[in-house]
């Protein structure tokens, strides 16, 4: 079942795999709102979360218990040649990962998967400063060449599914605004897949919410805000984690409500996790059975059962298979067997044909109100090029002593905005705002080179007195001929430009790797009643907004 595995390219083992006969994986794609394999067959996500639970430290700031680290599961062929048989015995055809290490070898476990006809959902986060902050969202330089990175490690393989651009950013009506940061990324992510000629989809997965502001999100999601109808800014695929089924219930009960609320959505959608924990119950996953035949399959490609390995959060244990500590075996659980032979018997309707499904249509926007605060104004795409322009012109410059600056970087922001607020000036430049549909110029730039633009106007505003660029050590001047906003005007010619990215100058995948790891896979339930979410990792702009409220 595993197949020998060398370091070859994908492109020869599809070769090998044609000249021994063996199929090699089939590529799927969308017609109307729905994915069918090559030979025309509809084709349904019947899937398992697979990645090891990172460290949760759990706080009142950390209410969704996000991970602060991870472990790349598709880096360690040991690893995944160990769980390959369970998969299989799962039956399953898709995998979700969510979070990836972009300088590691992904060969072994991405061609041992394909070979065992099984795809992958690869979402591109990584923990803490490696999302969209849902509290004080940017869309930059850093996190697009994060996600470049990502795209460029797993573009030689055949069956990678999709790509998801962020899990769980938007979690309750007022936090609806960071939708813009969410759909310019979809944006410059299809553009940059499109560029490399990859028909990987672009996905997001989404909390599950009350519809006022739940259903109004997934639609903005997939909808064209111009009148092109071209869905440049729209997902590929929709996820929606749900779990509203729990223990023994019925369609009615449980599904009915979401499946009417979404029966005219316009494109693909599937259910990212699913597999409610009763707790001091095994779960029988009864659902399995309704979300696979109609009349969910109307509108839902399948789903993803929650997870694979152990993953604990306070809505329950949600491990199928436990791991020997020496890490060499594995122990299938009442779950797993359960949701094995739900899994292997259902039968899903082969209907509509792709012909019949025709191309996909995309509606306008949902009009803003007070459940959802999105603006159609999406955020410019983030350029490294106008970017570093930027900072090589600036007269006062950031300079770290560490490599790890997020802690600093953060409180000089909060520091540089108040004192530019004292001296009558703002952090405008700076700021995003994804409600108001407002991005200041500088906004797409790293959090280091905000930084120094920001250091540069009070630099600038105390007539140049050296002094006034130490911050404490961290500043050093530099000759300059122009003002910051000069040179932000020079260098940011256009700032509101989108266009197709490409790949980061620097070696990808050696330049973003530093950051802690392990993507917010919740695994809880639906929580309507959402307590606030502060992501630690994420001070950085917290402080930077926290800095401009200050001034307002
Ligand atoms: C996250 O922080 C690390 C350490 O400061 C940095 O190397 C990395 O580029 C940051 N990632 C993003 C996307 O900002
Ligand atoms: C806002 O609009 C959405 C539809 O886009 C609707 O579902 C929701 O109920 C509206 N909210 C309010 C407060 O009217
Ligand atoms: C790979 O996984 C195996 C099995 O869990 C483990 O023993 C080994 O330490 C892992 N290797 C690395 C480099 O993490
Ligand atoms: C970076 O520094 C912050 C705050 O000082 C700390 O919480 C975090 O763990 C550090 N990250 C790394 C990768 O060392
Ligand atoms: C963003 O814009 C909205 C709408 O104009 C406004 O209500 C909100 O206060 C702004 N947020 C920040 C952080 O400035
Ligand atoms: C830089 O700024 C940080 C945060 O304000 C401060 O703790 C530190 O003392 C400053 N100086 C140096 C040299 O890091
Ligand atoms: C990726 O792996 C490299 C090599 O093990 C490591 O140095 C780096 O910290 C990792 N990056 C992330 C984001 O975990
Ligand atoms: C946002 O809404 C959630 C849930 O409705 C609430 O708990 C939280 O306090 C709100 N946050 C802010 C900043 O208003």
């Amino acid at each position: 079942m595993w197949p020998s595995v060398r370091r070859v390219s994908a492109a020869v083992a599809a070769a090998a795999a044609l000249f021994t006969g063996v199929q090699a994986i089939s590529k799927v794609s969308r017609d109307g709102r729905y994915l069918y394999t090559d030979d025309g067959s509809r084709f349904y996500i019947k899937g398992v979360a697979y990645q090891p639970q990172g460290a949760v430290v759990a706080s009142s700031d950390n209410a969704f218990e996000e991970p602060s680290t991870f472990t790349d599961p598709l880096a360690n062929s040991t690893a995944c040649s160990r769980d390959l048989p369970y998969l299989q015995q799962l039956g399953v055809n898709t995998v979700r990962v969510y979070s990836v290490n972009s300088s590691l070898n992904h060969d072994s476990c991405m061609q041992a998967l394909s070979g065992a006809n099984i795809y992958v959902i690869i979402d591109l986060s990584l923990p803490l400063n490696g999302s969209l902050d849902r509290n004080s969202p940017a869309w930059t330089t850093s996190l697009l060449d994060q996600y470049i990175a990502t795209i460029n490690a797993f573009s030689s393989y055949d069956n990678v599914l999709a790509y998801n651009v962020g899990n769980e950013v938007v979690i309750a009506a007022n936090s609806t605004g960071t939708a813009a940061f969410i759909k310019a990324a979809a944006r410059d992510v299809k553009a940059y897949l499109q560029s490399k000629s990859s028909n990987a989809l672009v996905g997001y997965a989404a909390i599950d919410g009350t519809p006022d502001w739940r259903d109004p999100l997934a639609n903005y999601l997939s909808c064209d805000p111009s009148s092109s109808n071209s869905g440049s800014t729209a997902l590929d695929l929709y996820g929606l984690n749900n779990y509203e089924w729990c223990g023994d219930s019925t369609y009615q009960a449980s599904y009915a409500g979401t499946n009417g609320d979404y029966a005219g959505y316009n494109i693909p959608a599937y259910f990212s996790e699913f597999g409610c924990v009763v707790s001091g119950q095994s779960r029988t996953f009864q659902e399995v059975t309704a979300i696979y035949s109609s009349p969910m399959t109307d509108v839902w490609s399948g789903g993803l059962a929650f997870s694979y390995f152990p993953a604990e959060s306070s809505a329950g244990q949600f491990g199928l298979v436990t791991i020997s500590s020496d890490g060499t075996s594995v122990s299938t659980s009442t779950d797993f067997n359960n949701l094995k032979s739900q899994y292997g018997s259902v039968s899903p309707p082969n209907s509509p044909s792709s012909s019949t499904a025709g191309s996909t249509s995309y509606p306008s926007c949902p009009t803003q109100n007070s459940t959802f605060l999105a603006s159609t104004t999406l955020p410019p795409t983030p350029s490294d090029a106008e970017c570093s322009c930027m900072n090589s012109a600036l007269s006062c410059q950031f300079t770290p002593s560490s490599s790890n600056d997020s802690a600093t970087v953060g409180a000089l922001l909060d520091y540089g905005c108040s004192l530019l607020g004292q001296a009558g000036l703002s952090c405008n430049d700076i700021a995003a705002n994804g409600s108001s549909g407002t991005y200041g110029r500088v906004s797409f730039c790293a959090p280091e080179i905000m930084l120094s633009y920001v250091m540069t106007e009070y630099y600038e505003s105390q007539n140049k007195n050296q002094q006034a660029c130490s911050f404490g050590g961290n500043g050093t001047v530099h000759s300059a001929s122009e003002s910051a906003a000069a040179v932000a005007s020079s260098c940011i010619s256009n700032p509101s430009a989108t266009f197709t990215p490409s790949s980061p100058a620097t070696a990808s995948g050696s330049s973003h790797t530093t950051g802690s790891s392990g993507s917010s896979h919740s695994g809880t339930l639906a929580t309507v009643d959402s307590r606030a979410v502060f992501g630690l990792g994420l001070m950085v702009v917290v402080s930077a907004i926290g800095g401009i409220a200050t001034l307002l």
